[in-house]
């Protein structure tokens, strides 16, 4: 009875902290840290020869950084910036974007790639990690030209 009333009593604020704490529990027990997160923006449709543009935003859970490779693919060739690789460091606290501006003249199967490759001098001191479970992120995407 007594502890009825008690929790009648609990504010709405005080439930709402208590219902956070154990969503919050729950993630961790899950611990699905990701070791690369890619949002990949391209624009579905371009006539031949407009300049297109890839955005690339990448980060990370993992609490190392790493020294990722991040370049472009297609199933057709595709000249200039577009076969620009980056090498870069990625930290949790430190998310990366990278853009590619390039022209098609056919449609085309571009797929955006993340390596986490072995390369000294890109992160402070070299403290980097690779995951062992993959090493290789990619999102494919399809460009119209027409
Ligand atoms: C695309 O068009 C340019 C200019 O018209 C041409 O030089 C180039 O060879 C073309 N590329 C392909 C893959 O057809
Ligand atoms: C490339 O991929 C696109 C989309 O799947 C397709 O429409 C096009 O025919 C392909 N081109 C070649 C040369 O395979």
């Amino acid at each position: 009875m007594r502890c009825l009333h008690l929790l009648l009593r609990v504010s709405p604020a005080a439930l709402l902290l208590i219902l956070c704490l154990q969503l919050g529990t729950n993630e961790a027990q899950e611990d699905t840290r990701k070791a690369i997160i890619m949002g990949v923006e391209l624009p579905q449709k371009a006539t031949a020869n407009e300049e297109v543009t890839v955005i690339l935003r990448a980060a990370t859970q993992f609490r190392e950084c790493m020294v990722i490779k991040s370049y472009l693919k297609s199933n057709v060739s595709i000249e200039g910036a577009f076969n620009y690789q980056y090498t870069s460091c990625l930290c949790e606290d430190y998310p990366r974007t990278f853009y590619w501006d390039f022209q098609a003249n056919s449609t085309a199967k571009i797929t955006t790639v993340i390596d986490v490759v072995r390369v000294l001098n890109i992160c402070p001191e070299d403290k980097a990690v690779i995951p062992i479970e993959a090493n290789r992120f990619s999102v494919t995407k399809t460009l119209t030209i027409g």
